[in-house]
């Protein structure tokens, strides 16, 4: 599939979509869905490990994007690690075969049986716990402690970026001084004197993740620039394995939106770890969004339409249940009709319709877009491969979406959720 179809007769791998959607139906897939594309992932992930110039890198997916099966396993085998931030997480990455030597374990606030598992994990426990508090320290070494190993830690590092130049939106800005999330900058000598003493730790790492959906790569390298400047210090007493510079690569949500490439935030990085003469330190990134989101879309049915006072609305069967973004970020996916099997797509003057979700909420809405006047039948919400069906749920008694995978053109598989009927059920079903 092409990253920015702009209508529905895109292929993957040499089916087009209305093939795929008329052999869905066939074989009793409901809408809505997700289909992904399993080829454009491995090649995206391929793309962002030729933009760096040496082996010492690690490019951590963050599975939170997307952690179905078949994407992990494709991009395991692309030579990926992951970055992750739960204990379901943890199980899930292991099971799909990542070696514990490639994990990063983020996020503010692990539970005690987290940290046990992460330090546990494989015999070397994970390559890092990115620690977000000096107080988080004290309780991983405890728990090192108890269990009789040595806990690999890096410090996650607010790098206190203006909030005015991470230009994204505020719920997925991370690394300024309002944010929960990591060390800040004034904290880090602290930070780096208290793991001194803690015996049962061992500092390998230095990390940062500023947010997501960064556009171009000016904060991010800002950023990194106050991360390298920490680790030339901090090296001098712990001998540090990496640095690690976080994920947030955005994508073009809007056709012809500017915006940097994998490859532009990694080429930046890697000057700068050059200029600050840390070349011997593996260089780790925690990408999520951009290695899948273009190779998912959300295919749904119109339900039907309806004209209010000179206004035209568009009902379709996926909600914000299915896809949350536009109604927490007010983020923006491109709906294209998708023809039936061997129909023309509709060529009628085109108007502007609010698509709309059957969801008891207002929120539950995808904006206003132009659209054949005549529009009915299939339709796909673009760039839907990350944070859709990571972030669904089953609101309003709503089965959760199915997902189905391609790989060379074929349906590889499909994953199916429960029904409506079984969540009913389950909602009755007291131990
Ligand atoms: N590393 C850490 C520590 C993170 O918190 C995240 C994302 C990533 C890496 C990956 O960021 P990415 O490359 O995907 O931008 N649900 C939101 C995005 C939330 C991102 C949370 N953290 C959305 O749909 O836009």
């Amino acid at each position: 599939m092409e990253s920015s179809p702009t209508n529905a007769a895109w292929s993957f791998g040499g089916s087009t979509m209305p093939e795929i959607v008329a052999t869905l139906a066939e074989r009793g897939i409901p809408t809505p869905f997700y289909l992904y594309d399993l080829d454009g992932m491995a090649r995206a992930a391929r793309a962002l490990r030729e933009a760096f110039e040496d082996p010492r890198f690690l490019v951590a997916y963050a599975l939170k994007a997307n952690s179905a099966g078949p994407v992990l396993r494709t991009l395991l085998a692309e030579g990926c690690g992951l970055d992750l931030v739960s204990g379901g997480e943890l199980a899930l990455g292991l099971a799909a075969g990542a070696s514990p030597e490639r994990i990063v374990f983020s996020g503010v606030a692990k539970t005690e049986p987290e940290i046990e598992a992460a330090i546990m994990a494989g015999p070397q426990g994970l390559y890092a716990i990115q620690s977000e508090s000096v107080e988080e320290l004290d309780r991983v070494n405890a728990i090192a402690l108890r269990l009789g190993r040595i806990a690999r830690v890096s410090l996650r590092v607010n790098p206190e970026v203006n909030f005015d130049e991470l230009d994204t939106h505020a719920n997925i800005a991370t690394g300024h001084d309002e944010a929960k999330f990591g060390i800040p900058l004034g904290d880090v000598d602290r930070a780096l004197t208290r793991a001194r003493e803690l015996t049962s730790l061992r500092v390998v790492g230095l990390a940062t993740h500023i947010g997501s959906q960064l556009r171009d790569v000016d904060a991010y390298v800002e950023a990194s620039r106050r991360l390298f400047a920490l680790a030339v210090k901090a090296r001098s007493t712990f001998p540090l394995a990496f640095v690690d510079t976080g994920g947030g690569f955005g994508i073009p949500y809007v056709a012809g939106e500017p915006c940097a490439s994998p490859a532009d935030f990694i080429r930046a990085v890697t000057a700068e770890r050059k200029a600050a003469k840390l070349d011997d330190l593996v260089l780790v990134c925690e990408p999520g969004r951009c290695l899948v989101a273009p190779h998912g879309v959300l295919v749904t049915r119109v339900i039907q339409r309806k004209e209010t006072r000179g206004k035209r609305w568009l009902m379709i069967d996926a909600g914000m249940n299915d896809l949350m973004r536009p109604a927490l970020y007010q983020a923006r996916h491109r709906v294209v009709p998708v023809p039936a099997k061997g129909k023309a797509a509709s060529n009628a003057e085109r108007a502007r319709f609010r698509v709309v979700g059957p969801v008891c909420e207002s929120s539950d809405d995808f904006g206003v877009h132009e659209l054949p006047v005549d529009i009915d039948g299939t339709l796909a919400l673009l760039d839907a491969g990350a944070y859709g069906y990571t972030m669904a749920s089953e609101y309003n008694g709503r089965a959760l979406p199915h997902e189905v995978f391609m790989r060379g053109g074929q349906i590889a598989s499909i994953m199916r959720p429960r029904t409506a009927a079984d969540w009913a059920r389950a909602r009755l079903t007291e131990a």
